[in-house]
C-alpha cells in the first residue's frame, strides 16, 4: 500500500496547476493501487444520524462531473465515505473551485432530505496557508476529527512542532471549526447552510441555488435600496446570533454571504473565532463590521461600522483586548 503524505498531495496540484498533462499520470488500472481511498482515518460518522454503508464498495461511485483525472481520485477520496454512508449519490458539478477548496454540486442519498447537496473539498493547498492562521488558532483549542478538542499529548506535540502529521492534524481542525460553527449556528436559528456530515477533506452541506445555478454572493449583485436595507438587517441579526453563540466569523464580507430568492445564507467559517478568548477579537469583528457595511454603503444604506461593532459587542458584554494590528 502506497501511503500519500502531505508533501505527495501538493506536489501532485502543484504538477497539476503548472498545466502538466496529468491525464496519463494515473493508469486507471493501476489507480486504486497507486492511490488508495482509505489512507486517512476515517470520520464518516462525524453528524448524527448517518445510515449504514451501502453493500457495494467505492468502485460503483461513478460520477456524472466530468473530472479530470486527479481530481476525480482527488473527489473519491475526498467524498468516498459521503457515498458510502448514502449521504449523496452523485456528483453532478463543480459549482466553485477556489484556492483553499472547491465545492460540487451532488444529488444526495437518502441520508440527506433534499435532492442537492453542497460538498466543499479542502485542497491540501490550505495546508500551506497554516503558517498565516495564528491570528484566529490563538486561544482555539484544536479540533479532532470527531469535532471534539483534541487533549491527546502526542496529538497535541505533533500540531505545535508542526510536523507532517500535525499539520494534518491542524488541518483536519480547520474543516472541524468549519463544521461544527455550522452546526451550532444552524441549530441557533442563523441563515447558515444545514450541515449534513464531515468527512477528513469535506463538508456535506445545504445547497443553495437550483439545479442549474447556484446562489451568487452578494458581491455580485446589486440590490434595490429598499431590498438592500431589509438584507442588511437580516446580515446584522446573523451577527448578533453569531455573538450570542460566542463566535465570529472572522472572513466576513459580501463574498462568503449567498442571496437566494430575497433570503442570504453566510458561508466559509474555517477561520471562526471566540470573543472570549482571542486578543484579536474585537478587530477581527470590527473588520467583519466594516466590510458589511461598506458593501451596503455601495448599495445606498450608510451606516457607522465603528458604532454598530461597539454596540453590538458591548451588548454582550465581551472584552476589548487592547488592539492589535491585523492586516
Ligand atoms: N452551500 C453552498 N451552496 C451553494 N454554493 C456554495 C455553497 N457553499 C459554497 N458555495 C460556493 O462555493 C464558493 C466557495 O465556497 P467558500 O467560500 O466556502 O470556500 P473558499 O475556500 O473560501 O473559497 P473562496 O476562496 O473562493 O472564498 C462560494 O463562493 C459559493 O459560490
Ligand atoms: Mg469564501
Amino acid at each position: 500500500m502506497i501511503n500519500m503524505n502531505t508533501n505527495d498531495y501538493i506536489d501532485l496540484f502543484d504538477e497539476l496547476e503548472d498545466g502538466e498533462e496529468l491525464n496519463n499520470f494515473i493508469n486507471k488500472d493501476k489507480r486504486r493501487q497507486r492511490f488508495p481511498e482509505k489512507h486517512f482515518k476515517d470520520v464518516r460518522n462525524a453528524s448524527a444520524g448517518f445510515v449504514a454503508p451501502q453493500d457495494d464498495s467505492l468502485g460503483s461511485f461513478k460520477f456524472t462531473y466530468k473530472a479530470a483525472r486527479f481530481e476525480e481520485w482527488w473527489l473519491l477520496d475526498s467524498l468516498g465515505s459521503f457515498y458510502e454512508y448514502q449521504w449523496i449519490k452523485d456528483v453532478l458539478r463543480r459549482v466553485k473551485g477556489g484556492k483553499e477548496a472547491s465545492v460540487y454540486q451532488c444529488l444526495s442519498g437518502p441520508a440527506v432530505n433534499d435532492r442537492l447537496a453542497a460538498a466543499k473539498v479542502y485542497r491540501p493547498r490550505a495546508l500551506r496557508n497554516l503558517r498565516n492562521d495564528g491570528v484566529y488558532r490563538a486561544g482555539r483549542a484544536d479540533l479532532g476529527a470527531d469535532g471534539k478538542v483534541v487533549i491527546d499529548d502526542g496529538q497535541l506535540h505533533a500540531m505545535q512542532k508542526k510536523t507532517e502529521y500535525g499539520r494534518e492534524l491542524l488541518h483536519q481542525s480547520w474543516i472541524a471549526y468549519e463544521f461544527t460553527s455550522l452546526q451550532a449556528l444552524h441549530a441557533a436559528g442563523a441563515d447558515v447552510p444545514q450541515p449534513y456530515t464531515m468527512a477528513h477533506n469535506a463538508i456535506l452541506m445545504g445547497y443553495i441555488g437550483d439545479e442549474e445555478m447556484s446562489a451568487p454572493a452578494l458581491s455580485e449583485v446589486n440590490l434595490e435600496r429598499s431590498e438592500a436595507a431589509k438584507v442588511f438587517d437580516r446580515v446584522l441579526y446573523n451577527l448578533d446570533i453569531f455573538l450570542k453563540n460566542e463566535r465570529i466569523h472572522g472572513d466576513l464580507s459580501a463574498y462568503n454571504i449567498l442571496y437566494w430568492d430575497g433570503d442570504i445564507s453566510i458561508i466559509d467559517f474555517p477561520q471562526v473565532v471566540s470573543p472570549h478568548v482571542n486578543k484579536d477579537a474585537f478587530t477581527i469583528f470590527q473588520r467583519d463590521v466594516k466590510r458589511v457595511c461598506d458593501y451596503f454603503a455601495r448599495q445606498g444604506i450608510k451606516s457607522d461600522a465603528q458604532k454598530l461593532a461597539e454596540k453590538m459587542w458591548s451588548s454582550y458584554g465581551y472584552q476589548i483586548f487592547e488592539p492589535e494590528v491585523i492586516e
